[in-house]
């Protein structure tokens, strides 16, 4: 049986070896190399014989369980599934998936199914959850919501709930243009469309701008949700390397004078999510200047803008843009509550006219209730007494996970130090388990984070983490590291600890 098993293992590869041996099982399985019913080898027997961990072997073994292609027999073993291999000249047909009505959706890749067994698995109760990119709950203004909301039913009665223009809610709208102001951005209510949170904010520019097989151009690592847009819009992505300033600026001028004509660029200049990066004023400058030269629209995403706790404010992107080459994004997801789902974009006006029309057509309007809830907010104050106590809040949480960060990492660990946003973005030491290998171990012992290379358009970020510090009380902040330096501890080789762990 093991003689089947000359896996050719890439060492210097990006992909992690488990992925590797997943990908070769499958390919052994699908040709008929492996029939159904096949024993496999037991986990440290192939390891041994492959030359890598136990517990990548064990992770692999776990993931083609969840997908149907192994079976595991207490006392037995790991077997192939029956419908699984499809095996030159077999008497009985494989068991094909029950047909879907649906057509096939090409364009989700298995990287999303990966993604979503990690938030499924993030989601346990009880366990210290660093994963997920939501500001945190206990900061959620339970009471002053409450208290909104029955204040509005009471004053506006069935007027609240009835469809909303699908410009916004008018008085939302001008509590948008004075918000922004504050931040430094000139316009008027007609430059203010309120969006279902920012992500469709970002989605209907895409709409817009865009046609099927067009590129846009966001930095590498980048926000999801981005990627998320451009898959579903059959949208090529360019991405441009980032460093610890955002987008490399001279990178992207290479790129535009080799003469690619891309749609539109995307940013997160403050606290890029998942860098937590700054776009220092002299780079914003440059990538004003190439999108004008090269008359390329650019969406600046802001929603972590505000969230500053130290540092020095720079300024928006929109502040400085005077040829309207700039449409400000932003949302009140992440400095008060994601789930009113309350977004804005500013732009001018006979370009955000067009916008409405595909708003319309996407959902109508964003809901009237959450809307006036939001301006009741807004109108009481409470962004600027909320801004307040949250950053606080996070300046403290972020200083409890880098002091824990250092006890309990291992040596050779390197990270950001935020300014602002929510993310530590935490680089392994690359002589041990990759952070997908780390999330399963450390899944195990009930503590999560995001693993890097769900940022990346194509490989990278395979040694990354992404932790959003601010979801956990310092107590928990402190245990949860504990827990992932342990999981790091026991992968690097003390397999005493593994060996009567329970199979995943
Ligand atoms: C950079 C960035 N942009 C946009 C969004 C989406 O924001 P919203 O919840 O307002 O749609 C997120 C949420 O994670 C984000 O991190």
């Amino acid at each position: 049986m093991l003689h089947q098993f000359n896996v050719p293992l890439d060492r210097d590869s990006e992909e992690p070896l488990y992925r590797q041996l997943i990908r070769y099982i499958k390919m052994q399985i699908e040709s008929g190399q492996l029939p159904a019913g096949a024993r496999l080898p037991a986990s440290r027997e192939l390891a041994e014989h492959i030359n890598i961990s136990r517990i990548s072997v064990v992770n692999a073994y776990a993931e083609l369980r969840a997908e149907g292609y192994l079976s595991a027999h207490a006392g037995r073993g790991t077997f192939v599934n029956r419908g699984a291999s499809q095996p030159a000249g077999a008497n009985t047909p494989p068991k094909q998936p029950p047909k879907s009505p649906m057509p096939q959706m090409h364009h989700i890749d298995q990287s999303d199914y990966t993604l979503r067994d990690m938030i499924r698995l993030s989601k346990r109760p009880g366990i210290i959850n660093f994963s997920h990119g939501a500001p945190p709950p206990d900061f959620y203004p339970m009471g002053h919501l409450r208290e909104a909301i029955n204040a509005i039913l009471e004053r506006d009665g069935v007027n609240a709930l009835g469809y909303e223009q699908s410009e916004g809610y008018a008085p939302l709208r001008a509590s948008v243009r004075d918000y922004v102001s504050g931040l430094g951005i000139r316009c008027s209510v007609d430059n203010v469309l309120i969006t279902t949170g920012a992500q469709q904010a970002i989605d209907l520019i895409v709409q817009s701008l865009t046609r099927e097989g067009d590129t846009i151009v966001t930095a590498n690592p980048t926000y999801l949700g981005i990627l998320d847009i451009a898959r579903a819009r059959r949208v090529r992505i360019h991405s441009v390397p980032a460093d610890e300033e955002g987008m490399r600026i001279d990178l992207l001028e290479q790129y535009l004078m080799d003469g690619n004509k891309p749609r539109l660029i995307y940013v997160m200049p403050t606290f890029h999510n998942p860098t937590s990066a700054v776009m220092p004023l002299h780079r914003r400058r440059q990538l004003l200047n190439l999108a004008n030269e090269y008359h390329i629209p650019v969406i600046e995403d802001a929603v972590y803008h505000e969230l500053r706790y130290e540092g020095e404010n720079v300024p928006l992107l929109k502040e400085l843009d005077e040829t309207g080459i700039v449409i400000h994004v932003s949302a009140y997801s992440k400095i008060l509550l994601p789930g009113l789902r309350i977004g804005y974009l500013i732009t001018d006006r006979a370009y955000l006219e067009r916008l409405v029309r595909i708003k319309a057509a996407a959902d109508v309007s964003t809901s009237g209730l959450n809307q006036r809830a939001m301006h009741y907010l807004i109108q009481r104050g409470l962004l600027t007494y909320q801004l307040d106590h949250n950053n606080r809040e996070l300046r403290k949480r972020r200083d409890t996970a880098i002091q824990a960060l250092v006890k309990h990492f291992p040596s050779g660990t390197a990270w950001n130090r935020p300014q602002g946003g929510l993310y530590l973005w935490v680089t392994l030491p690359k002589n041990g388990p990759s952070a997908a290998e780390l999330f399963m171990t450390a899944n195990k012992k009930d503590v999560s984070f995001a693993v890097g290379s769900v940022f990346y358009n194509g490989s990278g970020g395979t040694y990354n983490l992404r932790i959003n510090y601010g979801l956990e009380q310092p107590r928990l902040i402190d245990e949860g590291f504990r827990r992932i330096g342990e999981a790091w501890h026991e992968l690097m080789g003390d397999y005493h600890h593994v060996e009567g762990a329970p199979m995943l």
